[in-house]
């Protein structure tokens, strides 16, 4: 007879130690304590290298089953590392002994993209017209010659065409050069007054690009039209806009000058510390472009503007250079 532990007593051993390790392991939060907790249940000093050790004192005739029951409970304590190995890791966590992990470092935070700065300012001036009545809708980029020229009192011998470097796409249709292009679709569709109506968006020219000049750029539109609509509405709207924009105190300044589509017509400026700045024009509708619209200027009167939005984009975040403006270079954008 030996001390020695009998068969039956191994793998009741072997079992219990299974029991524990599986316990610890479930229990190990991090890699480094699932470390411990292998050396602890498979390393050599561990209970299971113990009763290995031991399977050569067994009498030869159960050493077979001894030794499976034995190795078997290492392969589960072995599968058991693995499974929570693989849940610590999808979990985020890592080895606290990688040196590329500092968990002191500041978390990055998501790089959402970011509005462009034509499309708030655009919005901005949208929704104080939107207060004051004026209903928004888009219009076609690519117009008639009629609506961008002939119906604004524009027609083809009319010197203000030359001003206006168009591109010609096909038959009798061109790239809006302005959304003043808009006006007689607007009319023809809203009759009969009152019409307050707007719209916005790319306007195209075939400029020389430099600082100043984009082939595309961003107008808005607006009008007006009831039995007695005068110059001193225009300009309470006009002044209305600018407070909302650029604050209360805003100074504007009316210039007199010519479009053919608006008479008296005027181009608007706001003084920006010492510097006067052109934000718009504007004017009363001619009768020319009333009757375009089917209205009969002894019965309707009207008032338009239009501004431009690359340049009150530029005078409100102090860009000096248009081109900053369609280049979509990340380190200009991520500044809005
Ligand atoms: N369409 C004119 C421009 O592009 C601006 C304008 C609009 C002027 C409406 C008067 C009335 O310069």
């Amino acid at each position: 007879m030996t001390d020695s532990p009998s068969p039956h007593e191994i793998s009741e051993q072997a079992a219990a130690a299974v029991k524990k390790a599986v316990t610890a392991i479930g229990a190990a939060s991090s890699l480094a304590e699932l470390e411990a907790a292998r050396v602890q249940f498979l390393g050599k000093k561990s209970e299971i290298s113990g009763l290995l050790k031991s399977l050569g004192k067994v009498p030869a005739d159960a050493r077979r089953d001894v030794g499976r029951s034995i190795n078997d409970a290492k392969k589960l304590v072995e599968t058991t590392l693995n499974e929570q190995k693989e849940t610590l890791q999808s979990a985020g966590q890592s080895s606290s002994a990688d040196p590329a992990f500092d968990p002191t470092l500041p978390g990055i935070r998501a790089r959402l993209g970011r509005r462009h700065p034509l499309m708030t300012t655009m919005d901005e001036i949208k929704n104080l017209l939107i207060g004051l009545g004026f209903r928004y809708d888009d219009y076609p980029e690519v117009e008639t010659e009629f609506f961008n020229f002939d119906a604004l009192n524009t027609p083809d011998w009319h010197p203000a065409r030359d001003l206006h470097d168009t591109f010609y796409t096909e038959s009798d249709h061109v790239l809006r050069t302005h959304t003043s292009a808009f006006q007689v679709r607007a009319m023809k569709q809203f009759s009969p007054p009152p019409i307050r109506a707007m719209t916005s968006g790319r306007c195209y020219r075939c400029d020389a690009i430099d600082a100043s000049h984009f082939p595309i750029f961003h107008q808005l539109d607006a009008i007006a039209i009831d039995r007695s609509i005068s110059f001193a509405d225009l300009k309470s709207t006009l002044y209305e806009l600018a407070a909302g924009l650029f604050g209360k105190d805003v100074t504007l300044r009316f210039r007199p000058s010519y479009f053919p589509f608006t008479t008296p017509s005027a181009e608007v400026d706001v003084l920006f510390g010492s510097k006067w700045l052109e934000i718009l024009g504007a004017g009363m509708m001619r009768p020319e472009v009333l009757r375009s619209g089917g209205l009969d200027p002894s019965q309707w009167q009207g008032f338009a503007f239009g501004l431009g939005v690359d340049r009150m984009t530029m005078i409100r975040h102090g860009i000096d250079d248009i081109r900053l403006l369609y280049e979509n270079d990340e380190r200009f954008l991520m500044q809005f």
